[in-house]
């Protein structure tokens, strides 16, 4: 009978080990090679983990030849134009588009939990003001783990929704305050007659007392442009499948530590230029850029390699065609060209460097395409956001991903203690 699964041949002994597969709805199927060592007394070695599932997953499909990226199955072009950011947190954690009676009950359970407890609040006056606010985020989130000790154990599927539904809730008002604090300025409470993207914004700018500045032509300091924007950007973050942020929620859920410590390291792990922090950097390289006229000379230096000069928000380890959050965003971009105060400069250099890489055999032989932190920095300044929020806003819209990856984790039989082994060459 012909045999299923895949044959590993040990030449230096001879002998053969047969190993199943394991079966995919969509994308590439498994290999499980669980007993590969009590096989063998050998390790698979793969570094960066470049040809590893780390697990079985039904939240988040990549395809990343395609440039195709679902949640839960639905398409992220239909989410981000037909959709809120509300309903696709609903759509990730339950697996189903919610009902408009749904929805408002989960916008209401999320506003009245966007409140930090007092205590917690004093903990920004034990940093520098110049911190940035990724560090004084990720430390408030794991001391938000001493607030709510309970959800260290959770049984009942009520007891997973309300940590769920706190961590998300909260994350904009933490983010917010770490950005008042690293400004010197009293911090804005929540709103809970604003959305939950409005509110962010509210949070952000509104004056010290909670008052909107009305100028006189009546414009109001938020404008619903703006909001739809940046509720666009929570949505294209939610969630991108094992990435490397992922895989560390996950790596410190499985030792059974509390669920906010767990998205705590997520933050900090998000924070690296070859990852979230690259929105951050790809502004910062934009600027040093400075004009159109300097970015071949760039482009060579990300080609040289001897040079370990990288263009930012470019390239992907599982994207190999256009990132599709980054098609999204470049044509948000576009959009938001005469509503906003665009940095036509910036986008210009952008235009160039993007016209370049798609067409130099050094960036398209390696399948390097924008990815979703080239564009979003520049919307992102357009709203008025200082650079060093870039990727708190990454960790706000990625916060629901990463506690509905937790949660997957916690129900996964298969799963156990992440604990890998190593090649090793030492004396
Ligand atoms: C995010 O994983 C996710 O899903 C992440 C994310 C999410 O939603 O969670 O999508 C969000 O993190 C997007 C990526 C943001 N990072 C950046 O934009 C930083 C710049 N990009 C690179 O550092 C890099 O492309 C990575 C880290 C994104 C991917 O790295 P890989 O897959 O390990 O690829 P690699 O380093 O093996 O590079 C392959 C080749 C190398 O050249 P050779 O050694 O083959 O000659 O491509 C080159 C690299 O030198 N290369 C680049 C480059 N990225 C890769 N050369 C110049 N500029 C770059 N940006």
């Amino acid at each position: 009978m012909a045999k299923k699964g895949f044959t590993v041949t040990d030449h230096r002994s001879g002998k053969s080990y047969d190993y199943p597969t394991v079966e995919s709805s969509r994308g590439p199927k498994g290999v499980d090679f669980r007993s590969f060592y009590k096989d063998t007394g050998c390790f698979s070695y793969d570094p960066g983990f470049t040809s590893t599932a780390s697990c079985k997953s039904s939240i988040t499909f990549i395809d990343g030849e395609k440039g195709e990226l679902r949640y839960r199955g639905t398409p992220i072009e239909k989410l981000a134009t037909e959709h809120s950011y509300l309903e696709t947190c609903f759509l990730l954690r339950v697996g189903r588009l919610p009902s408009e009676e749904e929805l408002n009950h989960y916008d209401l359970e999320l506003r009245h939990r966007s409140f930090i407890h007092e205590g917690l609040r004093n903990l920004f006056d034990a940093f520098p003001q110049e911190a940035h606010p990724m560090s004084t985020l990720s430390s408030a989130v794991a001391a938000l783990s001493s607030f709510y000790y309970e959800h260290l154990e959770m049984n009942t599927e009520e007891e997973y929704r309300e940590m769920a539904r706190r961590i998300v809730a909260k994350m904009p008002t933490l983010a917010a305050f770490a950005y008042r604090y690293s400004k010197g300025i009293p911090f804005i409470y929540p709103d809970i007659e604003r959305s939950f993207t409005e509110n962010f914004l509210y949070m952000m700018r509104a004056y010290p007392g909670g008052k909107m500045h009305i100028d006189p032509e009546g414009e109001r300091l938020i404008k619903p442009i703006e909001v739809k924007a940046l509720d666009t950007i929570f949505t294209l973050h939610a969630d991108h499948e094992q990435n490397a942020s992922t895989t560390v929620v996950r790596s410190v859920a499985s030792t059974g530590a509390h669920p906010y410590v767990a998205i705590s390291a997520g933050i900090s792990a998000l924070w690296g230029r070859a990852h979230g922090g690259a929105n951050e950097s790809v502004i910062e390289q934009l600027k040093m850029i400075g004009s159109v006229e300097n970015v071949d000379a760039f482009i060579a230096k990300a080609k040289d390699p001897d040079d370990p000069f990288r263009l930012m928000g470019f390239g992907h380890r599982v994207y190999k065609n256009f990132d599709p959050r980054a098609k999204i965003l470049k044509s948000l971009q576009d959009q938001l060209k005469e509503e906003l105060d665009m940095d036509n400069n910036l986008m210009r250099i952008a235009a160039r460097i993007e016209e370049i890489a798609l067409s130099d055999d050094y960036f398209v032989s390696r399948k390097l395409y924008p990815n979703i932190d080239f564009y979003s920095g520049v919307i992102l300044t357009a709203l008025g956001i200082p650079r060093s929020m870039f990727t708190p806003i990454f960790v706000i819209g990625r916060t629901i991903g990463w506690v509905t990856q937790w949660i997957e984790f916690k129900k996964d039989a298969e799963q156990k203690i992440v604990r890998p082994r190593q090649i090793y060459v030492g004396p």
